[in-house]
């Protein structure tokens, strides 16, 4: 998968000096003073402690990457990541081979030194034929130096960031590559790597066995077979039963109400948020995170043909609501309504969606936030504290009952798309409250978030967002 989970990471206390890397990277802190051979660089002011300055210098044979961190007390984890990006990115043009960097003090640091440095390695290079239009870094190792004992920490950052790496690859394979069998595919990878975690993959006749009409009729225009991926983890915890559920387009098209061709090409990032629940199963189950959860990820393309669903069609959900298919480009409120219906069957007791749900999400909130939706405070409360600790950020929308309104069919219980055009990211999460019933629900609208993020260390292209949400999620409510 990613290059960088072929980058090995290390914790080592002592001297940072003491390092067999070819590449030593230090911070600068405002009103610091540094010693060696980068005390001529800060004298000069070529070395500034601004975030994110970069001054090279060499001691010792090795080169030595001065980073700028800002103020000490304003130093958290996401600038950090910020930082560790800005070294990466000078490092990988530098083709240095081994790394070893002196963490500052602070919780959490050492693993953002982590995070933001092989998200920011990550390349996407699988199909360039020519390996230096390629680019490609050279990293293969990373060690942390720091006084104080970082094994863990620094093992469960690589994990976070090689998983959310692998989301990312999932997210650029093309769509003629990243069927939803080739989805399933990954899961059965995961499960067998993993004793605790099982998979079941579901294909057409069962989907429509079970009556997920909703997300049968968006598949029926494709000569391509919908799966329905589900991966059970049980890690045992005290949190109870939990739900992810991630929305996998695989293409979206808009299908009978076809999209304009303009970017197009760009809704083969569909399925990410199918690609950050399977990717986050991996990476806590491979922790050995205590908790028990159920990923469902129903996985189909939304393609225009002589079998597609019409605008009109009125198909019939799980649980049996029926739904007018007003706008065949709505498709993902369908697969969701049927996965969520299926989540809360299998006795999930608190449920987390991820979806690129909305286009009106990016023009609220843009790429700073995640839009969230839910029915319950207390479990809002976890989510946004995971999203805030990972620098995945969300932000709350309401669900009101006036939106409500605006989900009733004329001629069925509902409609998945209204002529209003009105709150359209809260109109699909009011659609999708209707298959949760009571069970405590967070949606988290992806949209903005999941490509084009342009925080430094994951760039302009796809971002793997949430996977390390769903992974501190684990963690704090498993
Ligand atoms: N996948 C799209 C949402 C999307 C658009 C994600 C742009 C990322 C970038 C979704 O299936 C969709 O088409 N939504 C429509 C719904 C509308 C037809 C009610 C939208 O938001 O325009
Ligand atoms: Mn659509
Ligand atoms: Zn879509």
């Amino acid at each position: 998968m990613s290059a960088t989970d072929s980058i090995a990471v290390s914790a080592r206390r002592g001297a940072p000096e003491e390092t067999t890397a070819d590449t030593r990277v230090v911070g600068l802190f405002e009103g610091d003073t540094l010693g060696g051979a980068a005390a001529a660089l800060v004298a000069s002011g070529e070395a500034k402690p601004a975030l994110k300055k970069l001054a090279l210098t060499h001691e010792d044979g090795r080169r030595l990457l001065i980073v700028g961190l800002g103020k000490r007390e304003e130093l958290d984890a996401e600038r950090t990541r910020v930082a560790a990006a800005a070294a990466a990115a000078r490092i990988k043009e530098l083709g240095c081979s081994s790394l070893s960097w002196a963490a500052p003090d602070g919780e959490g640091i050492a693993g953002a030194i982590v995070e933001g440095t092989l998200l920011a390695l990550y390349e996407f290079t699988q199909f360039k034929s020519d390996a230096d239009e390629a680019g490609g870094s050279a990293v293969r190792e990373l060690e942390i130096v720091a006084d104080r004992d970082l094994d863990n920490e620094v093992a469960a950052a690589r994990a976070a960031a090689v998983a959310q790496n692998g989301a990312r690859d999932l997210q650029n394979l093309p769509a003629n590559v990243a069927t939803p069998d080739f989805l399933a595919a990954r899961a059965k990878e995961i499960a067998a790597e993993h004793a605790a975690v099982e998979v079941e993959i579901l294909g057409p006749d069962e989907i429509r066995a079970l009556g997920m009409g909703a997300f049968a009729a968006v598949a029926q225009g494709s000569y391509v077979e919908p799966r329905l991926i589900v991966l059970r983890y049980e890690g045992g915890g005290s949190g109870g039963h939990l739900g992810f559920v991630g929305k996998a387009v695989t293409f979206d098209t808009g299908g009978i109400s076809i999209k304009p061709s303009a970017k197009m090409q760009e809704m083969k990032f569909d399925m990410s948020g199918g690609a950050a629940v399977i990717e986050s199963i991996g990476a806590i189950a491979g922790l050995g995170i205590e908790a028990k959860i159920t990923a469902v990820v129903p996985s189909t393309e939304n393609m225009p043909s002589g079998r597609s669903v019409k605008p009109g069609d009125i198909v019939t959900a799980m649980n049996g609501t029926t739904i007018e298919v007003n706008n065949t480009d709505a498709e993902g409120r369908l697969i969701l309504a049927d996965a969520l219906c299926y989540a809360v069957d299998q006795g999930c007791e608190r449920i987390v969606d991820l979806a690129t749900l909305t286009g009106a999400i990016i023009v609220a909130l843009g790429s700073t936030y995640a839009g969230l939706f839910s029915n319950d405070d207390e479990w809002y409360a976890t989510v946004e504290n995971a999203c805030t600790s990972t620098g995945e950020l969300g932000w709350r929308l309401p669900l009101h009952p006036e939106y409500f309104e605006l989900t009733k069919g004329q001629y069925a219980d509902l409609t998945n798309a209204s002529d209003a055009r009105k709150a359209m990211s809260s109109y699909a999460a009011e659609f999708l409250r209707q298959f949760v019933g009571e069970t405590p629900w967070v949606h988290m609208d992806i949209a903005g978030t999941a490509w084009g993020l342009g925080r430094n260390y994951v760039g302009s292209g796809a971002s793997g967002f949430g996977v390390r949400t769903l992974m501190e999620l684990a963690r704090t409510a498993g």
